[in-house]
């Protein structure tokens, strides 16, 4: 018996931007593996078995999914946002690599809302022109390679959305990106600073970057660095749709 797997995005948080095409294979899922607080966003029901696992377990989660769905099983793996920006799809293909004899499975990919679509509607349209995002994690890449990415994207005059701004374990690499933006003459860009959003704990703020403080980020927090022409009109932040 073949069972799947489902490469799945949650969305940023509230259940009314989950996918239609998301929610449909939930409900015939046997299997959620994911990290903890995202499989707790799943509704329980009989048959549907959990497998939660810790933040860094990403390959081993990865590998697991893959052996269930060898065993018939109809297994759905749920990131939050969308799965294929800095979450499990990447995960799953990697392990895929080494485990050949599961590259027959029939695999899907199903988009989510990621974080940085969520906050820029928010906003207002700061990723209306040219953008990139960046991973401000350092743990699968070095500081170096960062910093390179954040001065290229200052001086290509990208927006730039940053995912994963600060930690716990990791409380200078914030303020060391905003430095770097800082140095490449980014302080009068304007900065949206979007945490939680589309949950109860969603705040947004909007300020220039010269007085932006590391602080202002957490874990829950999308930050747009909008491009030199990025404006306010009334409560709004957007970007022209044309490069000067
Ligand atoms: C490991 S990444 C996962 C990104 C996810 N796959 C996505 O597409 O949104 C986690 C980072 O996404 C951002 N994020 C996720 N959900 C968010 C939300 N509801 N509001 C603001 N930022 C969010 C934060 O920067 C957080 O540190």
């Amino acid at each position: 018996m073949t069972g799947s797997l489902t490469i799945a995005g949650l969305g940023p948080g509230d259940e009314a931007l989950v996918t239609p095409e998301v929610t449909a294979a939930l409900a015939t899922a046997t299997d959620i593996l994911g990290y903890a607080p995202y499989v707790a966003r799943v509704a329980p029901r009989e048959g549907l078995t959990f497998h939660p696992s810790d933040n860094r377990m990403e390959l081993q989660r990865a590998a697991h999914a893959l052996r269930l769905a060898s065993e018939g099983r109809n297994v759905v793996l749920v990131s939050s946002g969308d799965s294929g920006i800095f979450a499990m799809a990447s995960a799953v293909f990697e392990a895929l690599e080494e485990t050949p004899q599961y590259q027959g499975l029939p695999i899907r990919v199903l988009p989510g809302v990621t974080a940085m679509l969520a906050a820029a509607a928010r906003a207002g349209a700061p990723l209306g022109h040219d953008f990139c995002a960046i991973n401000l994690s350092d743990n699968l890449k070095s500081w170096a390679v960062i910093e390179k990415r954040l001065r290229l994207a200052a001086e290509a005059d990208f927006a730039i959305a940053m995912y994963n701004p600060r930690s716990a374990s990791r409380l200078e690499g914030f303020g060391r990106a905003l430095s770097v933006l800082k140095e490449a003459g980014c302080g009068d860009r304007l900065v949206i600073f979007a945490r939680a959003v589309s949950t109860p704990d969603e705040r947004i703020e909007m300020i220039k970057l010269s007085e932006a403080l590391p602080e202002m980020a957490d874990m829950r927090t999308l930050v747009i660095i909008g491009n030199s022409a990025t404006r306010r009109v009334g409560r709004w932040v957007y970007a022209p749709r044309h490069a000067r």
